[in-house]
């Protein structure tokens, strides 16, 4: 099993290993180890899809040599792509979409007597995991909703994952509890558009509900939730993260672009005025809370001037983070049916290019900032450039790394900060 995409994709990836396990089914590491081999998969960008075909590509051989090996796509990818997997790649035996993953021991069995299975709609599937089972032991995500009622015109989301449905807070609450019991410190809670979460309960339930409830629990140091959507951020929320050091100062709140000509035709709902007014009264509330974004780059029509809106966006609110994406034509969405995909590919790169200069002398400046303050991180694990220091979170999400003379994986420490980059800061313990 390999997975891509965004982390609550990785979370149900997760999920259908532990089913997988269940039934007993081991995990291996080398794909010519494997009898079943499953691609967990990510639509929401062409470049996605293309890799996972260009992965598919590369077993025909292996097929044509063990025809008994299962070879499957699940996923965001599977529910996008359908037949048109079996079309691309004939040598796919198993394609299951987004609804269906939890039964996928038995449509591997059922492929003991037939020669491909397609399992896309007629389902829905639980949030039931086992919680020992996580990559990292000190920090756990958990999926609070699925689905996204937004329909932005770009975006194939909405169609692979289906309608927004919210999990009862009570078995949100559950697992964050078992979680904490088992040695977790750090809880991330996952949706594609999270501070809608309750709205479909119907019963009064919302985000800052939810975070006010999980805040309390016993033991439980970090809390945080990704993403966000810029309508439906209200005071209310600020007001809970404020009074409970245990949240996150972190909130990532894509915008996409800087133009409301170009909102308006993304059918985002909220123009760059209302978006600068919600993140005022975050700042106000919440004055220490860090920024991220995302922005799509050649959008259908966008100009230079466009553009230029979205560089001094960028620039007046001071995001300390910025994800980039070149936009790319998603079948079926309204986008494809009506906007032409009309900015040429080098027009894209260049875009994408300045603005994450932009963003790196953002960054830095809003970095060299933090220089001489003190800040407590929770410790990640040793640093991948260098082995005699580790690196950590604060609670803004910024990476600190620091010498120690032990391992401090999973604990806070508080550190002073010395030097940084545009990427990093660089403390000393105090
Ligand atoms: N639910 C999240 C977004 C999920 S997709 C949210 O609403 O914030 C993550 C990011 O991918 C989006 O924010 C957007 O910037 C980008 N994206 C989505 N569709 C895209 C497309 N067709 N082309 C390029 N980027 C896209
Ligand atoms: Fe896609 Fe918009 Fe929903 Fe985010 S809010 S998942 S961008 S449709
Ligand atoms: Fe990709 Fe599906 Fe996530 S399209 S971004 S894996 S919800």
């Amino acid at each position: 099993m390999e997975d891509f995409g965004c982390q609550m994709n990785k979370n149900d990836a997760e999920l259908v290993v532990g089913r997988l396990r269940d039934d007993g089914f081991i995990r291996c590491e080398s794909i010519d180890e494997a009898d079943v081999i499953l691609y967990y998969a990510c639509s929401v960008r062409e470049h996605a899809e293309e890799r996972i075909f260009g992965r598919l590509g590369a077993l025909k051989r292996l097929k044509a040599e063990k025809p008994d090996t299962v070879i499957g796509v699940m996923g965001c990818m599977a529910q996008n792509q359908k037949e048109i997997i079996f079309k691309r790649a004939p040598h796919v035996d198993l394609v299951v979409g987004t609804q269906r993953f939890e039964d996928v021991a038995e449509f591997v069995r059922e492929l003991e007597h037939k020669d491909r299975v397609i399992a896309i709609d007629g389902g829905e599937v639980s949030y039931q995991r086992d919680i020992t089972q996580r990559p990292v032991q000190h920090q756990a995500f958990v999926t609070i909703m699925r689905g996204c009622d937004k329909f932005c015109t770009f975006c194939i989301v909405p169609f692979t994952q289906g309608r927004e449905r919210s999990r009862d807070p009570q078995s949100i609450e559950d697992e964050v509890r078992a979680l904490i019991d088992d040695g977790v410190q750090q809880v991330t809670l996952l949706g594609q558009r999270v501070n809608t979460y309750g709205l479909d309960l119907n019963r009064g339930e919302n985000l800052a509900r939810l975070l006010d409830r999980l805040g309390k629990l016993k033991g439980l140091k970090r809390l945080q939730f990704i993403t966000s959507h810029p309508t439906h951020i209200d005071e209310e929320l600020m007001r809970v993260i404020r009074d409970n050091p245990v949240h996150s100062r972190y909130l990532h709140l894509p915008v996409q672009t800087g133009s409301d000509r170009i909102l308006k035709r993304m059918n985002r709902g909220h123009n760059v005025e209302s978006y600068r007014r919600t993140i005022d009264m975050i700042r106000r509330v919440v004055p220490d809370m860090s920024m991220a974004t995302d922005w799509i780059v050649g959008s259908p029509g966008e100009t230079d001037e466009d553009f230029a809106e979205s560089v001094q966006l960028l620039r007046d609110i001071e995001f300390q983070t910025s994800f980039v994406f070149k936009y790319s034509v998603r079948s079926g969405t309204k986008a494809a049916r009506s906007l032409p995909d009309d900015v040429p590919t080098e027009k894209k790169k260049e875009r994408n290019q300045i603005l994450l200069a932009e963003q790196e002398a953002m960054s830095k400046r809003l970095h060299q900032a933090r220089i001489g303050e003190e800040h407590e991180i929770l410790v990640e694990g040793i640093s991948k450039r260098d082995a005699t220091r580790w690196f950590g979170r604060t609670s803004q999400n910024w990476i600190v790394v620091f010498r120690a003379e032990r391992d401090f994986t999973g604990e806070f420490v508080k550190v002073r900060i010395v030097d940084v980059t545009a990427l990093t800061l660089f403390g000393e313990l105090v």
